[in-house]
């Protein structure tokens, strides 16, 4: 019997019906309005989740197949996240579990982009690390069960997404600004001006963000404004190196320190070219597997939350009606 799940924690309404392992569905629908605001604008998410999540509930089940009546359980991410937008997941999969005394089974977002890699084909088996990197968080996973993970090293400051999403601005790219940034960055020299090595001198496995973004500002007011304009694609090109350089090398130091024989990446940021060829180049390397899911499994999805409730305690009818969303989650374990 079918899972149903729903994810609204940002700015994409997700809905997907799995089997078992097996993705039936995986219907993401991206919110263009926050374009013009250069951000995600929390109400406005919240509104189009509210206007979204039907529709895009009813294309997932049409493309798996299947109606409501034969949907067995529904899983839905209850944090971390903005909270108004995880609200209108949350009640809207109560709504639909309810009537049915279905079970319901609150997830963990950061845990559904780990469990992305559990999905067929080609599941991926504990232990592994997994590098996860979007514009809301970066971690270093360490995977030693399906269940959780735990936290070997975060950003102390920007996430790496939203970093790149500040300075994609500054050089006057669209939002979100990475897949522009990364176009760009191709075009330039990426040694051309020199970024501060972040968290160099720093033993550990957190990662900072924003001295880079602080050294960007500094370049550009140098330079004045018609020479930036003329060095874009080296100052995005130069920018992307040290987003990738520091992900890499934190990376790098994680695997030092354990026995970890295969390597994943999550978040929108690991859909980035230059990114995946370096972790593919360090795994090689080191003869890790690098395990890649496709770009859709990367960038929030309702799938990867679906794989995530399959390793997550249910909440049976009626113990769930109270249970509420959570905007951040705890440092450490998951
Ligand atoms: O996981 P995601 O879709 O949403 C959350 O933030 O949770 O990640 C979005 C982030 C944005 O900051 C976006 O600029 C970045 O992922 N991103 C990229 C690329 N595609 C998306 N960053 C670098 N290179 C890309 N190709
Ligand atoms: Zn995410």
């Amino acid at each position: 019997m079918p899972l149903l799940a729903i994810e609204t924690s940002c700015d994409d309404t997700c809905a997907a019906v799995l089997d078992g392992a097996a993705v039936l569905s995986n219907v993401i629908s991206s919110q263009v309005d926050h374009a013009r605001y250069g951000g995600v604008v929390p109400e406005v998410a919240s509104r189009h989740h509210l206007e979204l999540a039907i529709p895009v509930l009813d294309a997932a089940l049409a493309e798996a197949g299947t109606g409501l009546g034969e949907i067995d359980s529904v899983a839905v991410t209850a944090g971390p996240g903005l909270i108004g937008a995880l609200l209108v997941g949350l009640s809207t999969a109560k709504a639909i579990a309810a009537p049915r005394e279905l079970p319901l089974i609150p997830t963990d977002h950061l845990h559904g982009h780990v469990a992305a890699n559990f999905l067929e084909p080609d599941p991926l088996e504990p232990p592994f690390l997994c590098l996860i990197a979007s514009g809301g968080h970066t971690l270093l996973a360490g995977v030693t069960d399906h269940r959780g993970f735990e936290v070997l090293g975060e950003t102390l400051d920007d996430a790496a997404g939203e970093a790149i999403d500040k300075a994609a601005r500054m050089l006057g790219l669209g939002f979100p600004g990475g897949p522009e940034l990364e176009r760009l960055a191709a075009t330039g020299d990426p040694g051309a001006f020199s970024f501060p090595v972040a968290m160099s001198r720093d033993p550990g496995l957190d990662f900072s963000f924003s001295g880079l973004k602080t050294a960007l500002v500094y370049i550009c007011r140098d330079l004045g404004e018609s020479e930036t304009d003329d060095r874009r694609a080296d100052l995005a090109a130069g920018f992307q190196a040290a987003v990738v350089d520091q992900l890499v090398t934190k990376l790098g130091r994680a695997l030092d320190r354990g026995d970890w024989p295969a390597v994943a990446l999550g978040g929108g940021v690991a859909a980035n070219g230059p990114l995946r060829l370096a972790v593919g180049k360090l795994c090689e390397e080191r003869g890790i597997h690098f395990k890649q899911v496709g770009r859709e499994l990367c960038t929030d999805n309702a799938a990867m939350i679906g794989s995530a409730a399959r390793f997550t305690d249910p909440l049976p009818y009626p113990q769930y009606l109270d249970f509420d969303a959570f905007a951040t989650g705890p440092r450490g374990s998951r």
